[in-house]
């Protein structure tokens, strides 16, 4: 395909191992980052849970977007360079792009490589008259990412299903913050925030019938075994998600069966039988919350719109 590029710039498994070690070995509570829930199989299995019934948040996001279409194409420029943090599947983008008027270039940032490589020609594919440059990286890899959107014109960005969710308040900050430099003055960012509603339906999105979410949870051990050589047996953990109503976050957590010890790096981990390893905040905000941490990130908001029964946002945003 002559519109299809594809660039990896996430080369950075000996950060990935100190950072795997550096959780894994925090005495208080064992952490691993929730970026690696993500390889091709992750990816594969969060589509999944996107199309569970109890998972709220894709269906409630893609219906505030189908509403969205003629002011999408009212507010954002002709002929815009439109950037994806955090792609994924390709459903969301496929109905941003049919609200935008003749977009001339789609650029989808995501570090699962094989996902994100075979979503990105799905989309050459079928918009033939859009350049596709996927690129494989760290969104937080400010600088790269800089350089290479540095001579785009006229950039929307769209940042969907709450990812932003999965950092602190106060990471999710410095995050927007990031993405205003990578798009510069005057883009846009279109973002999608989970808001707090009531706690059994929040729970609920997070402990399916299906048992899809405690599979996904678990993957995030094989992909510390990839990266780190090791040999955690899923089948050792069992899967977690509650709601901590003092933080407004789901958290995930794996807990461990038994009692035993893993070597990484010639390192030791203890686990204990009941100890967990937390994998995942997913925080949850207030309209006014979200605006707050926009105003100190470098955007405005320009407009905020929302599902008839307020369970999700969807903010448009202009760099400061
Ligand atoms: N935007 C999609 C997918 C959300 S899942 C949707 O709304 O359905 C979160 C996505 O972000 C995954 O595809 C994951 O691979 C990607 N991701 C998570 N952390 C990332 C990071 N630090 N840098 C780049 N991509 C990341
Ligand atoms: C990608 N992210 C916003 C999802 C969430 O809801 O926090 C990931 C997820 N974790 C469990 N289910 C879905």
């Amino acid at each position: 395909m002559t519109n299809l590029k594809l660039i990896n710039i996430n080369n950075q498994i000996q950060d990935d191992k100190k950072l795997i070690l550096k959780g894994l070995l925090n005495k208080k509570q064992k952490y691993l980052l929730s970026k690696y829930f993500y390889d091709e199989k992750g990816s594969k299995l969060f589509n999944k849970i996107t199309n569970l019934k109890e998972y709220y948040p894709t269906n409630k996001e893609l219906g505030i977007l189908g509403n969205l279409q003629k002011e999408i194409r009212k507010k954002l420029p002709i002929n815009s360079t439109i950037v994806e943090f955090g792609s994924g599947s390709n459903k969301k983008i496929n109905k941003f792009i049919k609200s935008l008027s003749e977009p001339k270039e789609y650029i989808p940032i995501d570090i699962s490589k094989e996902y994100l490589f075979e979503n990105a020609s799905i989309i050459a594919k079928k918009f033939s008259d859009l350049k596709v440059t996927a690129i494989c990286a760290d969104f937080s890899q400010t600088n790269r990412l800089n350089k290479i959107l540095k001579n785009k014109k006229k950039i929307v960005s769209f940042f969907p299903g709450s990812t932003i969710g999965n950092y602190l308040p106060k990471n999710a900050k410095k995050i927007l913050k990031n993405f205003s430099k990578i798009i510069g003055k005057n883009s846009y960012l279109v973002i999608g925030v989970d808001l707090i509603k009531n706690k059994k339906t929040i729970e609920n999105a997070y402990n399916d019938k299906l048992g899809v979410t405690a599979k996904f949870n678990k993957n995030i051990l094989n992909v510390v075994n990839k990266i780190c050589n090791s040999n955690f047996q899923t089948k050792n953990f069992d899967h977690k998600a509650f709601y901590n109503l003092k933080k407004n976050r789901i958290e995930m957590h794996l807990i461990s069966k038994k009692n035993f010890t893993l070597k990484i790096n010639k390192k030791n981990i203890k686990f204990t039988k009941d100890e967990t390893i937390h994998t995942e905040n997913s925080h949850k905000y207030s309209k006014n919350n979200f605006v707050k941490l926009v105003n100190k990130s470098g955007f405005k908001v320009l407009k905020h719109f929302t599902d008839k029964k307020n369970y999700f946002g969807v903010f448009l945003l202009k760099v400061k």
